[in-house]
């Protein structure tokens, strides 16, 4: 894993991307992208036309004409469960020439399999995730980190100059294997939806005497939420790790709650 030095903004090239998918999480990129100068194109299970005309976006409901559309870059933004239907679906004989396939999903080993399987071999395959969301950005993605792997990359300049969107606003570029990144989301990011969503399942509410610690855990059940439950059931069944994990947890909390009765039966036993 090696964290990059921000490249120059003045190099940065216009590319031509088409997404697939234009959900929330992809019309919240879309934003920054268009704000750089990219040109952009989408296509969707849902009729986004209307939005992507307020945007500024050529809006396709013929895939075939939007993998035609002489794009740059397609940057798959389907939700993880979604992708291989999605994928297998594609007419990818209606490319014009090869583009360089990014993905955004949060789970890496499977999207990488899935995109080398699917996609015909002369296109260039960039797995990416940007560990942050509509929430998290709202102000910006200073700081934020983005993991990548360039999976099969041999147009180098398209590569670089779509990694530059993401350097350009200043995030963390970690370059790291598919593998390396799934065992280190099990362990941070899964574990955060899942206590996020175990917290929406009590349906904690803010009260008038809230901690600080307290007020945290309000919001991560909020910002849970915000995400698709979709999302949150990909990150367990594509992740191998998320599968320990979930166990882990469950094993620490029934090791608490056994510590605690203990200390109460030996507390009770002193008072007696
Ligand atoms: N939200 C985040 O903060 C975040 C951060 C990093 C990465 N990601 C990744 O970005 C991707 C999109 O995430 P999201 O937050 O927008 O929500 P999501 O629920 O994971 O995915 C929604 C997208 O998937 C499409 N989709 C869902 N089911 C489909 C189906 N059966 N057939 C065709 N398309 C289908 C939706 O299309 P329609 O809208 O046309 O229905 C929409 O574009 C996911 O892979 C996620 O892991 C999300």
């Amino acid at each position: 894993m090696s964290a990059s030095v921000p490249a120059s903004v003045s190099s940065s090239r216009s590319l031509k991307i088409g997404i697939v998918g234009f959900g929330t999480f992809s019309q919240f990129l879309a934003k920054t992208m268009i704000k750089q100068g990219h040109s952009l194109r989408a296509t969707s299970r849902t009729d986004y036309s209307q939005l992507c005309a307020d945007m500024g976006i050529a809006f396709f409901s013929d895939v075939a004409a939007f993998l035609g559309a002489d794009n740059d870059v397609i940057m798959i933004c389907t939700s993880i469960l979604s992708l291989s239907q999605v994928l297998r679906s594609m007419p990818f004989t209606a490319l014009k020439q090869p583009a360089l396939f990014v993905d955004v999903l949060s789970v890496k080993e499977y999207a990488r399999d899935t995109l080398l399987q699917v996609l015909p071999e002369d296109s260039d395959v960039l797995c990416t995730h940007p560990m942050f969301g509509p929430e998290s950005g709202k102000h910006g993605w200073r700081d934020l980190n983005f993991m990548y792997e360039r999976v099969r990359v041999r147009d180098e300049e398209t590569c670089s100059s779509f990694l530059k969107i993401f350097e350009i606003e200043g995030c963390r570029m970690l370059e790291m294997s598919c593998t390396e990144h799934d065992e280190l989301a099990a362990k941070s990011q899964f574990i955060t939806h899942t206590i996020g969503r175990f917290l929406s399942e009590m349906d904690i509410e803010s009260t008038p005497i809230d901690t600080k610690g307290f007020e945290a855990l309000v919001q991560l059940r909020k910002n849970t939420e915000s995400n698709s439950f979709d999302l949150f059931s990909g990150l367990y069944i594509h992740n191998r790790f998320a599968k320990q994990e979930l166990k882990n947890l469950e094993f620490a909390f029934e090791k608490l709650k056994h510590k605690l009765l203990k200390r109460n039966d030996e507390e009770q036993e002193v008072n007696q």
